[in-house]
C-alpha cells in the first residue's frame, strides 16, 4: 500500500523509534499527527520535517485526557488512516516499587488500550484504517529484572492478536500490525548492558515502514529476530526458571 497522502498519528515521537518513524513517514509525504511529553521536542521536529505536520502534547499515561486530545488532533488533521502506538517506558524491576510499576502500566498497557480504543472506533465508523503497535521480542519471555516491562509487551502483543481475530468476525475492513523489535539504539537503551543484535534506529524504522506498506500481521525487527522468536517460544518455563 503506497503511504503517500496517508494520514498517520504516532504516539511517542519526541525521541527514538517514534521520532525517526516521523522523519522516514514525512519522507514519504504522510501527513503526521505527533504526540509525546515533551512539547518542545515535538515542535522543533515538526519544523524540520518536510511534509504537513499537526503536535499535540499528549501524557498517554492520563488516558481520558489522552482520548480527548487525540479526537481533536485527528479533527484538526482532517481524519486519520494510521495509528503507530509506539509511546512506552521501560523500567527495570531492581527496587520493585508501586510507583515505578503503576508508571509502567499506566503508559505501555492503560495508555496503550485507550488510544487504541479511540482509533478503533473511528476507524469502524469509516470503515477503513490501519493500527499499528509496538511490542517488543521482550514479549515473548519473562524477565526477573523487568517483569513489568515484558508483561506489558505480552499483553499488547496477544491484546493486538484478539482485535484482529475481532475485526475479521465482525467483517471490519481494518488492518492491524504488530511490531516486535529486538535491541535499537534508542535514549531507551542507552544504558543497557548485554545487548547484542543492536540496530540502528533508521535501519529498524525502515523494516518497521515496509511492514505498514505490507499490512504485515507481525514483524520482527531486524528481520533476523524471528529466528530467535522461534526458538524461544518452545523453550518451557521451567528452563528459565532453571537459569535464573
Ligand atoms: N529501543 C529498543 O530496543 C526497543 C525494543 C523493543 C521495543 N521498543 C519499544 O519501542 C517504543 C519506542 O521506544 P524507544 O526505544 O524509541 O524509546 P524512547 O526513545 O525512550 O522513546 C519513547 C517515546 O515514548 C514517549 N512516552 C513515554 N511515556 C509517555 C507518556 N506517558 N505519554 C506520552 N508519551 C510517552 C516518549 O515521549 P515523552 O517522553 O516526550 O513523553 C518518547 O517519545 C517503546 O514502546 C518501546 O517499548 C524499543
Amino acid at each position: 500500500m503506497a503511504l503517500s497522502g496517508k494520514k498517520v498519528v504516532i504516539t511517542g515521537a519526541t525521541s527514538g523509534i517514534g521520532r525517526e518513524l516521523a522523519i522516514q513517514l514525512s519522507r514519504k509525504d504522510c501527513i503526521l499527527g505527533l504526540t509525546g511529553r515533551r512539547n518542545h521536542l515535538l515542535e522543533e521536529l515538526a519544523e524540520e520535517l518536510p511534509a504537513k505536520t499537526y503536535i499535540r502534547q499528549m501524557d498517554v499515561s492520563r488516558p481520558e485526557q489522552a482520548q480527548q486530545q487525540m479526537e481533536e488532533l485527528v479533527e484538526a488533521m482532517g481524519g486519520l488512516d494510521i495509528i503507530v502506538l509506539n509511546a512506552g517506558v521501560s523500567t527495570l524491576s531492581r527496587e520493585f516499587e508501586w510507583e515505578s510499576e503503576r508508571q509502567l502500566i499506566d503508559t505501555n498497557v492503560t495508555g496503550f488500550c485507550a488510544l487504541l480504543n479511540t482509533a478503533f472506533h473511528h476507524f469502524s465508523k469509516q470503515q477503513s484504517g490501519h493500527i499499528v503497535g509496538i511490542s517488543s521480542i521482550a514479549s515473548l519471555v519473562p524477565n526477573p529484572g523487568s517483569m513489568g516491562y515484558n508483561a506489558s509487551k505480552a499483553f499488547i502483543s496477544n491484546y493486538l492478536q484478539g482485535l484482529r481475530m475481532r475485526i475479521k468476525k465482525n467483517g471490519l475492513p481494518i488492518y492491524v500490525t504488530d511490531i516486535l523489535p529486538g535491541y535499537i539504539h534508542t535514549p531507551m537503551t542507552e544504558n543497557n548492558k548485554g545487548m547484542f543484535w543492536v540496530s540502528t534506529v533508521e535501519k529498524a524504522t525502515h523494516q518497521i515502514v515496509a511492514a505498514i506498506e505490507k499490512r504485515k500481521f507481525k514483524a520482527y525487527i531486524t528481520r533476523r529476530w524471528f529466528w530467535v522468536a522461534l526458538l524461544v517460544r518452545n523453550i518451557p518455563h521451567r528452563f528459565w526458571y532453571w537459569i535464573t
